[in-house]
Formats: structure tokens, sequence, C-alpha cells
């Protein structure tokens, strides 16, 4: 926002529940600030069940769009008319546009964003050199999956507790998608040239994963997309191991790039360092 909102001022946001930490609105409104937009991006919180209600309140126009965050991913995927191909395949959306005729396409940029985090921080990884682990059959790994089935992996594994879950993730994305147990992880890292954790372990609590990081070749890279803290402890354990690590606010200010680009239709400015600001708002929490 330039400082005085006015009647031509466009209006953008994230939807999430709880959605007070999200830091989507300072990387945001940061954006504008520097390209100078007439814009503002606020967070919203609809109350639980009330999802599909809420989006349907601001059909036809009433905002530009909105990044979605849990837990309404996949909530969003359904709400939407016009989901794109990416959002659908990986069963979720992070990012919806409402259309002045009424309606609302759906995109998931977090594919994106994660793919792009990895660029920025193991410049050295290719994807399509060596199987890609997942950790994890949620939303988030499902995403993860179809990115990396998308960059040309030549394996991902998905590696759950729940074994049925990872294989129901596996048959979903297609490609060369296999899944294990996390009894069998040792054989899943085993010549891997990335891990990703995309389970929720650590998330509420101080549970850690009990990995074998020593099976993983040398060049391997770790990733968690958990950004609080900034260095996780699968990230910690993977740096004792020696690993190239990459961290989850670099996904998450990779898929907030396209996000941008997609709301107001120029990409972010380049200049400000919206990781800097995320990193002292997240010290200050
Ligand atoms: P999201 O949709 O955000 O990815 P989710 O659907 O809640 O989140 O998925 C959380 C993931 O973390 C699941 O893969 C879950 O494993 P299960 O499918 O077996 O439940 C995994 N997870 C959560 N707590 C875990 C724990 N203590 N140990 C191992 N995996 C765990």
């Amino acid at each position: 926002m330039t400082g005085v909102i006015t009647g031509a001022t466009l209006v953008a946001g994230v939807v999430g529940a709880p959605v007070r930490h999200s830091l989507s609105p300072l990387i945001h409104n940061a954006w504008i600030a520097a390209a100078g937009l007439d814009a503002v991006y606020v967070p919203f919180s609809p109350p639980a069940g009330g999802f599909a209600r809420f989006v349907d309140g601001l059909r036809g126009g009433a905002i530009r769009g909105l990044n979605v965050t849990l837990p309404f991913k996949g909530d969003a995927l359904d709400a939407a008319d016009k989901p794109n191909a990416r959002a659908s395949i990986a069963g979720a959306a992070n990012l919806l546009l409402f259309e002045a005729d009424g309606s609302v396409r759906a995109d998931n940029t977090d594919g994106e964003g994660l793919l792009a985090a990895f660029k920025e921080q193991a410049p050295g990884f290719d994807p399509g050199r060596a199987p890609v682990v997942i950790l994890g059959a949620g939303g988030a790994a499902r995403g993860a999956a179809a990115a990396f089935v998308a960059a040309g992996a030549p394996e991902v594994r998905l590696v759950n507790r729940t074994l049925g879950k990872a294989e129901a993730v596996a048959a979903g994305v297609g490609g060369a998608a296999q899944a294990f147990s996390l009894t069998s992880v040792r054989d899943a890292f085993n010549g891997a040239g990335a891990v990703i954790n995309a389970t929720s372990v650590g998330l509420d609590d101080d549970a850690i994963l009990d990995l074998p990081l020593e099976v993983l070749p040398s060049g391997a890279v770790a990733m968690d997309m958990v950004y609080a803290p900034l260095v996780t402890g699968f990230l910690a354990a993977a740096r004792l191991r020696g690993l190239a690590t990459v961290d989850g606010l670099a996904m998450l200010v990779g898929q907030a790039r396209p996000s941008f680009a997609a709301l107001f239709g120029q990409p972010p400015p380049e200049h400000v360092d919206v990781r800097g600001l995320a990193l002292a708002a997240l010290g200050n929490q």
C-alpha cells in the first residue's frame, strides 16, 4: 500500500486458520510498497466449515485474489470453478483468483516455490539426476511429489508412517512414484539426491523423526518445509551429517513470487529483502 487507501485500491490477501502468524501480508505488502502499487494485502480467517461460503461471498471481483494456507488448500481447490493443471495434480490450491464474471480460478505455486528454493540454496542440485525422497503423504507431500515428477525426477519415493496414504499419493501423481513405509526408510534413502520433509512432525510439538541420514549419499540435499524454526531438527541433523540444506522460508518466498505476479500483473520488485523482513518477524514471534 502506498499509505492511503482509496476507492481504487486493489485488495488481495491470504486466508488460513489460524492466519495471524502468516508472513504473507508482510512479504506482499513490502513488494506492493516497493512497486508503488495502489493495493493492499490482508489476512482473512473464516470459521471452520465456512470456507466455501467465504469464497462465494467474494465472487464477482470484490477482491482480486487470495493466497490459501492451512487448512484450506484442499477446500480452495474444491471451491474453484477453474483449477489449472498443476493445482489439480497437486490436489490443492494455494492461490485463488476472482474473475469479474463471478468465476474463481485456482492455481498452486507451492511446487514452483519448492523448486525455486532448491535453485537458490542448493544451486548444484539437479532434480533429474537421482531419486527424490519425500517424507509424508498429506497435501504438502502430494504437491512436492507432483512438482518433482514435473521437474523430471527419475523416481519420487514417498515415505510415510501410514503406507496406504503414500500409495494413494504415488498413484495420484503418476510418473515414477513409489511408496515406502517409514520402517523401510533406509531403502528409500539409498542413492537419493534429495530428502524433503513434508510431514507435520515438530510443527506443534518437539517431536523429531529418527532418520538414518548416514545412508544418504554425501551429495544429497535435505529440505524442510517448516520455517519456524528456520533450522529444524531435521535440517540440523542433516548439517551435522555434512549435507547441503534448503529451508522452508526459501519455499515460502518462492511461492509468493509467482503469486504476486498473478495477483498484481507484474513480478515483485527484485531489490526488496523479504527474506530479511521475514526473519526479523520470526525472531520477534
Ligand atoms: P498436510 O496436508 O499439511 O501435508 P497432513 O495431511 O496432516 O498435512 O499430513 C501430515 C503428515 O505428517 C502425514 O504424512 C503424517 O503421517 P500419517 O499419514 O501416517 O498420519 C505425518 N506425520 C504426522 N505426525 C507424524 C509422526 N509423529 N511420525 C511420522 N509421521 C507423522
